[in-house]
């Protein structure tokens, strides 16, 4: 077992944005490999999130947008769902929750490279960062939670 700090993150979301806007600095977070596989165990926030909350941070286009690739039948009130990625139904039971939430900060470290799952707790190696976004992850470290907590439940 490997235990590492990822600091890389904090250092680029120090390098000043565009003009005029906030940064949200990245809080550090230790990654665990186990046989191969990355994981966080620990939550962003300290404590975990609310899965009510999460499900609306998925479904909602402009935050995790989950939707346009992952189908989701506890989500099927919503009217679209993608199949670029696998259905996310039973993914709980396929991934700890400390996976579930390396996935969603960074799926790279999870599936590798090539992965078209976006990173969204992230804010160095992106390519074509619109200004606005430079120095900002997709999602705050609370939404990554009520995601994480969202997804446990889709046993
Ligand atoms: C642009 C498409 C895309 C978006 C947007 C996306 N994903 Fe993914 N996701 C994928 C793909 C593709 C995979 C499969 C891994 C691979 O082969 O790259 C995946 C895999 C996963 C897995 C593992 C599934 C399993 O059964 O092993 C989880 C969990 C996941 N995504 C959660 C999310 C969540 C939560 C969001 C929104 C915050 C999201 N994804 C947004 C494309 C996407």
């Amino acid at each position: 077992m490997k235990i590492f700090s990822c600091v890389a993150g904090l250092a680029a979301a120090l390098v000043s944005p565009a003009a005029g806007q906030a940064v949200l600095p990245l809080i550090p977070f230790d990654v665990v490999v186990t046989a191969g596989v990355a994981a966080i165990p620990a939550p962003l926030t300290g404590k975990p999130g609310d899965p009510k909350a999460g499900g609306k941070v998925v479904a909602e286009r402009r935050l995790g947008n989950c939707l346009s690739c992952h189908e989701i039948d506890a989500l099927r009130g919503e009217e679209f769902h993608g199949d670029v990625g696998p259905s996310l139904d039973g993914v709980a039971g396929r991934w700890d929750t400390g996976t579930l939430r390396m996935i969603v900060v960074n799926a790279k470290k999870v599936f590798g490279e090539e992965t078209v799952m976006p990173a969204f707790y992230r804010v160095d190696g992106l390519n074509r960062v619109r200004p606005e976004f430079i120095g900002k992850p997709i999602l705050t470290a609370q939404q990554v939670e009520d995601v994480v907590a969202f997804l446990a439940t889709l046993k």
